[in-house]
């Protein structure tokens, strides 16, 4: 059993802070010779039939899409939480602030993506087609039973850990402003996954074997939602790269360029979140086999 409690995940939240301007101020500019995103997330380099100028091109397509993903789950995160401190407050002060601190800190990271945004496109120099709009994914999502919902968020925020951790943290060769930006959000990021540890857990001591199980198919279902989302993410990168580069792929490397980005896309956003071994302690945790049920579909996401 994991042994996180609410006083020293705020302690630690506290000790952390930092400013959208300290991160992306007035002042910094990305460096647009210089890839953002890792390989591994990227997956890039299997497309040989893009030069390496086109490669970089795209590198900065998914560097761009990263953000605005993020950004789309944590408009959904933010009123989860809200919600979750609000249904006990007066309980637990420790975890009523340090609930608000998370909200706080997903409200911040949302408006941080949204000025990057506007500061990529600025220099990139093209607009980069998204999914969305948030708040029809995030609708959707909240739909579900709140502890599928939970499960979805201890995956992003675990997720995110293996993202900087596994990455990005040695990757010398990324822009240094976008990797200070990864890292910052990596910061807060560590107590969100503690946080949502706990959430989990609550709501599963509140719940029966059989309403966990439904909550376990309740997550894999928004992840299909998801997987249908970075499909599109895929083909909206494509237009996009052709625009920005000037040429049409034939269809064969069209088809191509599907297959591998959505496959990276699933590893980025589903694979690396489901298969994190703290991710899958958790499901353990939640009895019956649960735990083999979520690592059973994982390698399609991988
Ligand atoms: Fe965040
Ligand atoms: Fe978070």
């Amino acid at each position: 059993m994991t042994t996180y409690t609410w006083p020293e995940i705020l302690t630690a939240s506290e000790k952390v802070n930092w400013s959208i301007d300290d991160v992306l101020g007035a002042e910094h500019r990305f460096d647009f010779g210089r890839v953002f995103l890792p390989e591994s997330l990227a997956r890039t380099r299997e497309l040989d039939f893009l030069d390496e100028k086109e490669r970089l091109a795209l590198n900065h397509i998914r560097a761009h899409g990263y953000l605005h993903t993020f950004g789309l789950v944590e408009e959904f995160i933010l009123p989860f939480v809200v919600d979750h401190a609000r249904a006990d407050f007066g309980g637990d002060d420790d975890r009523t602030r340090a609930l608000l601190v998370f909200a706080e800190e997903e409200a911040k990271h949302i408006h941080l993506f949204k000025r990057f945004r506007q500061r990529f496109q600025d220099g990139f120099g093209h607009r980069c087609e998204v999914i969305g709009p948030p708040a029809a994914i995030a609708s959707a999502v909240l739909a579900h039973d709140p502890l599928s919902v939970a499960l979805l968020i201890l995956h992003i925020e675990w997720m995110t850990q293996r993202h900087w951790l596994d990455s990005v943290e040695n990757a010398q060769e990324l822009d240094p402003r976008f990797r200070s930006l990864l890292r910052h959000h990596w910061l807060e990021e560590a107590q969100h996954a503690k946080m949502d540890t706990l959430v989990v857990q609550k709501l599963a001591s509140e719940r029966g074997a059989e309403q966990r199980a439904a909550a376990v198919e309740g997550y894999l279902q928004i992840g299909q939602f998801l997987d249908g989302g970075v499909a599109q993410q895929a083909r909206f990168d494509l237009e996009t790269l052709q625009r920005v580069i000037g040429r049409r792929l034939d269809a064969a490397a069209a088809e191509r360029f599907v297959v591998v980005q959505h496959q990276a896309l699933r590893w980025t956003f589903l694979g690396s979140g489901m298969t994190h071994p703290k991710f899958r302690a958790t499901l353990g945790q939640l009895g019956g086999d649960l735990r083999g049920r979520v690592e059973s579909i994982a390698p399609a996401f991988c």
